[in-house]
């Protein structure tokens, strides 16, 4: 973006792929941490006389117009954060986009409609895509990726509009991936990783990856139940997932091989059903050790004994990763996991990174400073494929 700016965007319409897909319960936003990273780059553009487009996905409508993933909210947000206003175009290609387009003065910005309602942005076919990026680069001089949390996904607006307008790397990318490159060349030791969230399987590759890197792993959150069980723990209700217990032995064994200390929980929260995250009624938590999970009963945080563990484990560490929260932690009696968690984070004078949707929106739900941290990623996915060393269509398309 610098060599853009540097050459001129004055007048030039600059279409600017953002990640501003945030957590939303009706038309709220819970978490505005996305949009608020997508400002910077925003607002130099418009500074300095581009007339912006920003895009963006929203959830997972199926490729038609959904009123549940409109981006209406999140344009009202953004204007409040740019302190301008912000035209919002009711599509994404269409008469709405063309006039708001149009009408757009130097130093404008507009927010062109879920660019997930049409079905060519998340095609299959590389003719479909390549028609909708057609599409969109009618509307642009110039391209930004920015959208740091999109870049794992070959979609129309990621991956086949660069290759059609002259393009840059805005300045989140660029902040992104210097810090990713420190989690993978010359990391300081030692090097742990905090891994979280519900399925196992999400994590596989970045775990494959992992043994032949990190010093220590440490398991929490939903996934944590199948490695326990891989262990011969009974599980009780918890969430497990039977089809992974093979690949989960191999890690253990090749962690064992390799000398790397994968942690795992010694008590859990546990209850007898999984709590309503919305009345957020109290939910009479049991703590038991992992040998003695009731058959009733289902696992939902790290215990406390398991918390000091991690403290711990992460107190003379480095370099530190976390990805995925520990436990429910939207529910109040199920956050104490994910909290300390973020606490021993903070305690230790590692370099940190937090990687994902949702232990970044943990982290601000939970009240922490996020300026305290090493580095908050805006990218899930995004970052664990990153660290699993593939080539991400996003950032493939815009080095060419
Ligand atoms: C994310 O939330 O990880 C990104 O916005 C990508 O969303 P997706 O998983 O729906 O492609």
């Amino acid at each position: 973006i610098d060599d853009l700016l540097r050459d001129g965007v004055a007048g030039k319409r600059v279409f600017v792929r953002a990640d501003l897909n945030v957590p939303l319960a009706g038309d709220t936003i819970t978490d505005d941490g996305r949009i608020r990273a997508a400002v910077p780059t925003i607002s130099r553009l418009a500074e300095a006389g581009a007339r912006v487009i920003v895009a963006s996905h929203l959830g997972r409508p199926k490729g038609e117009p959904d009123p549940r993933f409109s981006l209406a909210p999140v344009a009202r947000r953004l204007g409040e954060l740019l302190g301008r206003e912000v035209a919002f175009a009711t599509d994404t290609v269409g008469e709405s986009a063309k006039a708001t387009v149009a009408a757009l003065g130097d130093g404008e910005v507009t927010l062109l409609e879920n660019l997930r309602f049409q079905a060519g942005e998340t095609a299959k076919d590389d003719g479909e895509r390549a028609a909708f990026a057609d599409e969109l680069a009618a509307l642009a001089d110039l391209y930004v990726g920015d959208g740091f949390g999109a870049v794992h996904r070959k979609h129309a607006s990621v991956f086949d509009l660069p290759a059609r307008l002259p393009h840059a790397a805005g300045g989140l990318i660029a902040t992104e991936v210097g810090v990713l490159r420190r989690l993978t060349d010359d990391v300081r030791r030692p090097y742990a990783v905090v891994l979280g969230g519900a399925k196992v399987s999400d994590k596989l590759g970045v775990i494959d990856h992992l043994l032949e890197r990190a010093d220590r792993i440490l398991i929490g959150g939903g996934m944590a139940y199948t490695f326990l069980k891989a262990q011969g723990h009974e599980v009780g209700n918890s969430l497990l997932q039977e089809d992974q217990l093979d690949a989960v032995r191999g890690y253990l064994k090749r962690a064992e091989e390799r000398g790397v200390e994968f942690v795992l929980p010694v008590d859990v929260l546990a209850a007898a059903e999984f709590p309503d995250l919305a009345a957020k009624a109290p939910a009479e938590p049991r703590t038991v050790g992992v040998d003695a999970i009731p058959a009733d009963l289902m696992g939902l945080d790290i215990g406390p004994r398991t918390q000091e563990l991690y403290a711990a484990k992460l107190a003379d560490a480095a370099t530190v990763f976390w990805n995925g929260p520990m436990g429910v932690f939207e529910h109040p009696d199920f956050a104490g996991g994910t909290r300390a968690v973020a606490q021993a984070l903070l305690d230790s004078s590692a370099f940190t990174v937090v990687g994902g949707g949702d232990s970044a929106a943990a982290v601000r739900l939970l009240g922490f400073d996020e300026t305290a941290f090493g580095h908050i990623s805006t990218g899930g996915g995004a970052s664990l494929e990153y660290l699993e060393g593939k080539t991400l269509p996003g950032l493939a398309a815009l080095e060419d």
